[in-house]
């Protein structure tokens, strides 16, 4: 039996008619910018990570482009990051003309080691970027004790919902930082029908600057305090992100259902290392990633078995052709590089069957003679 990686018609089964009913109201209206539903789902955004502003925008990688902007990133200034994240990270770094910094991973999570931070802050350092990756919120706390007075930005563009138990609170992602920034790209948890993304942040200032940012610097039509962008979110898919965010924790538990059931299922072979989620991270699980030495072969032999897959990612971004002005070599990030080449990514989505699951299990468990 072929199982997907991801399956979004199944999930679309599930919620059409909420959802094209939400989109004919946007169309019957004619309110395609800025449309009602922007600001109704930013209030649903800001309410479920517990801050003040939320701002949708056009996507995830021009989330973070304003967030550095409105922290006042430019040439010259150097932003600390992981090396184990999708390009948007870094790529929104150089785009707004500042170096990426990077460190290295912890290699239980994959997620910035926030003990490696310090060494790396320079003079020039004027923000730190924490990915929260594959659902599991990074630690943050350390993250903004190393910082100390440097704007953290956390990039959580895979954990909306996910949660960290800090002293006793229980903090939403993205909540816990300076600004968060999240995506709604298709295969997020939370995903729209095309791109889609919301800032959010607690801070008067940075959210007015932000604001003007994602109109061409300007909140009064035709008048122009900076030079921005066109990065609004689109009102279509605000109505239709708002359709499904009602169903968010029920997909999330369900990934979180199938993960549990995976790591029961690979415990007893030695040759994977099922995910690690700290006792303080609630994961919504974006991907279920499990680490082997023989990654390639087993990826070839699931292909060949019809099991849906993915590597993410195969190049630490230190390593990329685009950032070899950077001058980082090989071996500069020994566990960002050595997850790249173990790291493997299962089907997770949560409207998997019990045979699917079981197909994905008894695949992986025959590649190691189990
Ligand atoms: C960690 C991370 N950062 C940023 C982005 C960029 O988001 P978008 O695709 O909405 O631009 C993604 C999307 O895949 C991501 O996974």
């Amino acid at each position: 039996m072929a199982v997907p990686l991801l399956d979004l018609k199944a999930q679309h089964a599930t919620i059409r008619d909420e959802v094209v009913a939400a989109m004919m109201r946007v169309i019957d209206q004619q309110t395609f910018i800025l449309g009602d539903p922007v600001g109704a789902f930013e209030c649903d955004i800001a309410g479920l990570s517990h801050t003040k502003y939320a701002i949708g925008c056009a996507n995830g990688t021009d989330a973070i482009l304003i967030a550095l902007r409105a922290l006042g990133v430019g040439p010259g200034d150097e932003v600390v990051t992981t090396p184990f994240t999708f390009f948007a990270t870094a790529g929104a770094i150089h785009n707004v003309g500042a170096k990426p910094v990077f460190v290295d991973i912890d290699p239980r999570t994959f997620n910035i080691n926030p003990a490696a931070i310090a060494a790396a802050i320079t003079p020039r350092t004027k923000a730190i970027i924490a990915v929260d990756l594959f659902g599991q919120m990074a630690a943050i706390e350390q993250v903004n004790a190393a910082a100390g007075s440097i704007p953290v930005i956390e990039d959580a563009a895979q954990t909306i919902g996910a949660s960290r138990l800090i002293n006793g609170k229980r903090v939403m992602a993205g909540e816990g930082t300076t600004i968060g920034t999240f995506s709604f790209f298709p295969s997020k948890n939370l995903g729209g029908c095309g791109d889609g993304d919301m800032i959010i942040t607690q801070d008067d200032t940075l959210c007015d600057h932000m604001m003007k940012l994602r109109t061409h610097g300007s909140r009064k039509t035709y008048y122009h305090e900076m030079v921005g962008y066109n990065s609004r979110l689109d009102t279509l898919q605000a109505a239709v992100l708002q359709a499904k965010l009602p169903h968010l924790e029920a997909w999330s538990a369900g990934r979180r259902a199938n993960a549990a059931f995976y790591d029961a299922a690979l415990a007893d072979v030695p040759e994977i290392t099922t995910p690690y989620i700290e006792p303080a991270n609630t994961s919504i699980y974006n991907q279920y990633t499990i680490r082997v030495a023989s990654r390639d072969a087993l990826q070839s032999f699931l292909k060949e078995k019809g099991i849906g897959n993915s590597v993410y990612y195969p190049l630490s971004l230190h390593l990329q052709a685009c950032f070899s002005h950077l001058g980082y070599a090989e071996g500069a990030f020994p566990e960002s590089e050595q997850a790249s080449r173990e790291v493997l990514s299962l089907p997770v989505y949560p409207e998997l069957s019990g045979a699917q699951r079981d197909e994905v299990v008894a695949v992986v468990r025959s590649f190691f003679g189990r």
